[in-house]
């Protein structure tokens, strides 16, 4: 069964994805990601290359092999418990690690991406599993998820992955964290960037029901909405 998806963003009041930009500066109270993320009670994370790089530890490619890895899931045993999913086919991520604060990492690759990155991966103790030829199909991301005993997962963004899982239909809740503060400039990332069509296919929410609102220190706000999509 697919895991119930829950993406969990922090916006400032102008949508805007990029803590960093922001002004003021300094506006995230302490722990504030640690205890919303805890409330939440998902038992794994996925997140997008870009936003992985920040927890890699590698400083140099995997070196080039002649090894011919076969295109075969290389996961943990079911029921381990904790795991961290980042979404990189280009194989670009050099992890250095195998875990993260004890969470095995699985990486999603393509049936496309290089023999290098995968046995670079194999080396490290880093797992994989495969989602397609060359495209990413996150609803087998989710199916195979599911099959590992994760119930409830935590889409760490950035804004262009959760972007595409949105689009997909595939995003059960939206958590968001409102900081006080703006961006304000014109073309930082939103929370969510999807680069398509706005006519096709249609995109499939077709509801947002308010769940929860609560207000936490340093005049956060947290928002929790339910998603209906139209099912593909
Ligand atoms: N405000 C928040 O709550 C929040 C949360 C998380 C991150 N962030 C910030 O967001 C920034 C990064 O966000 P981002 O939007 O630039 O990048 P991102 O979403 O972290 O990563 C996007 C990349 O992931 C890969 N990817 C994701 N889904 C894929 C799919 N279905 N098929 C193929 N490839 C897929 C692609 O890698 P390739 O480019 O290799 O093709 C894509 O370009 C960071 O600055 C981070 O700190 C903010």
């Amino acid at each position: 069964m697919r895991p119930r998806l829950i993406c969990h963003m922090t916006s400032s009041v102008d949508g805007r994805a990029l803590v960093p930009l922001w002004h003021p500066a300094d506006v995230v109270p302490e722990g504030l990601w640690e205890t919303a993320r805890a409330r939440l009670g998902a038992d794994a994370s996925i997140m997008g290359r870009v936003t992985a790089l920040e927890y890699t530890l590698g400083t140099s490619p995997y070196p080039e092999t002649t090894e011919t890895v076969e295109r075969v899931d290389h996961l943990p045993e079911p029921g381990l418990g904790k795991y961290q999913i980042a979404i990189d086919p280009g194989g670009s991520l050099v992890w250095g690690r195998s875990d993260i604060d004890g969470a095995a990492i699985i990486v999603v690759v393509a049936e496309s991406t290089s023999d290098r990155y995968l046995a670079g991966l194999r080396a490290e103790g880093v797992h994989y599993l495969f989602a397609g030829a060359s495209e990413i199909d996150l609803g087998l991301v989710l199916d195979k998820l599911g099959s590992l005993g994760i119930q409830r997962l935590y889409l760490d963004g950035g804004p262009a992955t959760s972007g595409r899982f949105l689009h997909a239909g595939l995003i059960d809740e939206i958590s968001l964290l409102l900081l006080p503060a703006l961006d304000g400039y014109t073309g930082a990332p939103a929370i969510f960037e999807y680069k398509g069509e706005r006519d096709k296919p249609p995109f499939p929410v077709t509801k947002l029901k308010l769940t929860s609102n609560e207000v936490l220190d340093g005049g956060v706000l947290w928002l929790r909405y339910e998603l209906d999509n139209i099912r593909q």
